[in-house]
């Protein structure tokens, strides 16, 4: 029973995870259980998120916590995860980058009916590549992931690496509303860019808040061309959290002198964060998941993370102190994401946050090329295009594929080992769309004509600002129905979702 394991302090919730074997790692900072093993309980329940001293969340979670609890799995395991569903609505788990069988993927509708309430599901899948991964739910999931349905998941590999880190940090970003009864502002199945509520959120507020639903939106909807989702989404979304903690409630990642550490990021959220690393030149190691070749040291730039991906960055602690991981920028709410990394003997420093307006990485450009398995001049069985935009459709606001929204888009059909191309070009004059692919990895060939000149880049999950264009190719190895959309799940929800199918 992991009921109670909701605090920020570090190590009083690791080991304590009752049959669960969990790790002995030099883990700390984590409010959720580190689970290790290859079998795994997770109950889908209601709880109260205490995001600081005086705000609180009704929120849904895996395990009672926000995070749920990590997963660590050793590569090549069979590893079972039990579902099991308390709420009041359906739920699912999607393995967001992990390539699992179709029927394990966690599509309601689509590869598995989604698990009722007081029922349970078996997800079983071998854990072939290593790397940092996510779960969440994947049922009505512009809802259900903003309430707090997800978790990370690490597949470690079978043979501990030359290099291991001392020290290894997991952190799980995600922003909430300022008003919770904004909550109906931003896609969900129940309602459109009308205004129109088709009534089945209804329990978005838990009946506490009243619905400003119609008000909010004479202010700030998209569908009056006043704003943009990109815009409005920042707005409403001002309390960002680590770790589901924000601002002062953040705890400190603790580091010695001489340390190796690495922290894995996660965007569980809707908006893109740009991370600022104080005092420190780091490495991006993998993307996604994916080891990045030879990876030069970042100094001086900024780190952007979008919806659904993941960077893992390591550096030296060789510069004793009191820093913060930070983000900069504009959005209101930047200033509650600042993770202190404090050196043991520095706690009571003060950490300044910085002002600066630093250059982002460019990630296709970063690493050192190597040879890669796919290339632009070659042959592809399948060529696919995706023109992404914002538009009206059908007499409403939508997110659209080739001028269609879901399931209208016509699908990319493939058959098994089939080369697929794709090229995703973003129409939508404001909005960021980062696209995510179901059951496979992609490599980036090129953005916006220009081949990818850095190591080769793996990803699930792409962020196209707009204007851009990208060409990334994969191989049609894993059989099923798939999805392929955008992580602004609210975009999602409107329609920008493709779908893979093999013949
Ligand atoms: Cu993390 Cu279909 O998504
Ligand atoms: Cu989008």
């Amino acid at each position: 029973n992991h009921d109670a394991h909701q605090t920020g302090a570090a190590q009083s919730t690791i080991g304590q995870g009752g049959d669960q074997p969990t790790s002995t790692l030099p883990v700390s900072a984590e409010p959720f259980e580190v689970l290790t093993g290859s079998s795994f309980t997770l109950t889908a329940k209601e709880t109260t998120l205490q995001l600081d001293e005086k705000t609180k969340k009704t929120v849904w979670t895996y395990n009672g916590t926000v995070p749920g609890p990590q997963l660590r799995v050793k590569q090549g395991e069979t590893v079972r995860v039990v579902l099991k569903n308390e709420l009041p609505e359906p739920v699912t788990i999607h393995w967001h980058g992990l390539p699992v069988p179709n029927n394990m993927d966690g599509i309601p509708g689509v590869t598995q009916n989604a698990v009722r309430p007081n029922e349970s599901f078996t997800y079983e899948f071998v854990a072939n590549t290593v790397g940092t991964y996510w779960y969440h739910s994947h049922q009505k999931s512009s809802e259900q992931v903003d309430k707090g349905l997800y978790g990370s998941i690490v597949v470690e590999p079978k043979e501990p690496p030359a290099k291991p880190a001392d020290q290894d940090f997991t952190l799980v970003l995600d922003e909430w509303l300022a008003d919770d009864s904004m909550a109906q502002m931003h896609g969900g199945t129940g309602m459109d860019r009308s205004g129109m509520n088709h009534g089945n959120m209804g329990n978005m507020n838990h009946g506490s808040a009243p619905s400003s639903d119609q008000n909010a939106h004479s202010g700030m909807s998209g569908m009056d061309g006043q704003m943009s989702d990109a815009e409005m989404m920042p707005l409403m979304y001002t309390i960002f959290s680590v770790n589901g903690k924000t601002g002062a409630a953040i705890p400190p990642l603790s580091v010695k002198e001489g340390e190796r550490v690495r922290i894995r990021l996660v965007n569980a959220g809707y908006l893109s964060h740009k991370l600022n690393l104080q005092g420190h030149e780091f490495q991006i190691v993998a993307t996604d998941g994916q080891p990045i070749n030879n990876p030069p040291l970042v100094n001086g730039q900024l780190l952007n993370i979008a919806p659904g991906e993941r960077y893992d960055i390591e550096f030296i602690a060789n510069h004793p102190g009191k820093w913060l991981l930070e983000e900069q920028g504009k959005n209101p709410g930047a200033k509650s994401l600042a993770v202190p990394i404090v050196y043991e003997g520095y706690a009571d420093k003060a950490a300044t946050p910085g002002t600066e307006d630093l250059p982002t990485v460019d990630i296709t450009k970063y690493g050192e090329a190597a040879k890669s398995r796919f290339t632009l001049e070659q042959a592809y069985d399948i060529t696919y295009q995706m023109d992404l935009n914002t538009e009206m459709a059908k007499g409403k606001m939508a997110f659209t594929i080739n001028g269609k929204t879901f399931p209208d888009v016509p699908p990319l059909n493939v058959k098994k080992g089939d080369l697929v191309k794709v090229t995703m070009v973003n129409r939508s004059p404001k909005d960021v769309h980062p696209m995510h692919l179901h059951g496979h990895f992609f490599q980036v060939l090129s953005k916006n004509g220009q081949p990818v000149s850095g190591s080769p880049l793996i990803k699930d999950t792409l962020n196209i600002l707009p204007g851009e264009s990208f060409v990334v190719a994969f191989q049609a190895d894993n059989p099923g129905n798939w999805m392929f959309h955008c992580h602004d799940l609210g975009h999602a929800a409107q329609g920008m979702v493709a779908e893979v199918k093999y013949a």
